[in-house]
């Protein structure tokens, strides 16, 4: 109640318009419009894994993202691989879920993953917790809008992921190799 009121008393303070103003429809505008910076051309600059096996060559998550559309809020991803030493297209689609910032994947199992970049203009990262074979393992994508990103961001995406326990070497700079 305490909060309530001091929150009240803020909002008369800031002379903030009443919440219901605004309809759910304009909420859900705003957020699908918040979405849409991520939309256009991305390049892979960084994997990293958990699991080291699933980002080398052939793994599942060493994949090369083309482009982002977005639609109703889903995330959907075109992405080339390569399999048997050929270059295939990839077609990923990640589900909004309630909570902003969180999606659901279907690939390789199944797959939560967050959003996590305040530069769409410059970079996009992504944490994936994939279930497979009921083993859960990390993998963060650092996508640039350039092939090449800054030291600076590179090495914050590299400090993120040590941080939460993992290893320098399951950290993979991709940006010099071979795209398909
Ligand atoms: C690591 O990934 C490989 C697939 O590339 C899988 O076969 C293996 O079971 C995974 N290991 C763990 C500990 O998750
Ligand atoms: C995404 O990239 C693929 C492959 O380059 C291309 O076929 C497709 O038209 C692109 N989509 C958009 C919306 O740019």
């Amino acid at each position: 109640m305490k909060l309530l009121l001091l929150s009240m008393g803020l909002a008369l303070v800031c002379g903030l318009q009443p919440e219901y103003s605004r309809s759910e429809e304009d909420l859900s505008d705003e957020k699908e419009q918040k979405w849409v910076q991520l939309s256009r051309h991305w390049h892979t600059v960084v994997l990293a894994s958990s699991n080291r096996s699933l980002i080398e060559e052939e793994g599942p998550f060493r994949y090369f993202i083309q482009n982002i559309t977005v639609q109703h809020g889903n995330l959907h991803g075109y992405f080339l691989t390569r399999k048997n030493g050929q270059c295939i297209p990839l077609s990923l689609t990640a589900f909004k879920t309630k909570e902003a910032h969180h999606f659901k994947l279907n690939y390789y199992g199944t797959n939560d993953v967050y959003y996590e970049s305040s530069k769409p203009n410059e970079y996009a990262k992504f944490i994936l917790y994939n279930y497979h074979d009921g083993k859960v393992n990390i993998v963060a994508n650092l996508f640039g809008r350039t092939p090449y990103l800054s030291n600076e961001i590179k090495k914050k995406f590299e400090e993120d992921f040590i941080r939460r326990g993992f290893r320098k070497e399951n950290i993979l700079d991709i940006s010099e190799v071979d795209h398909c």
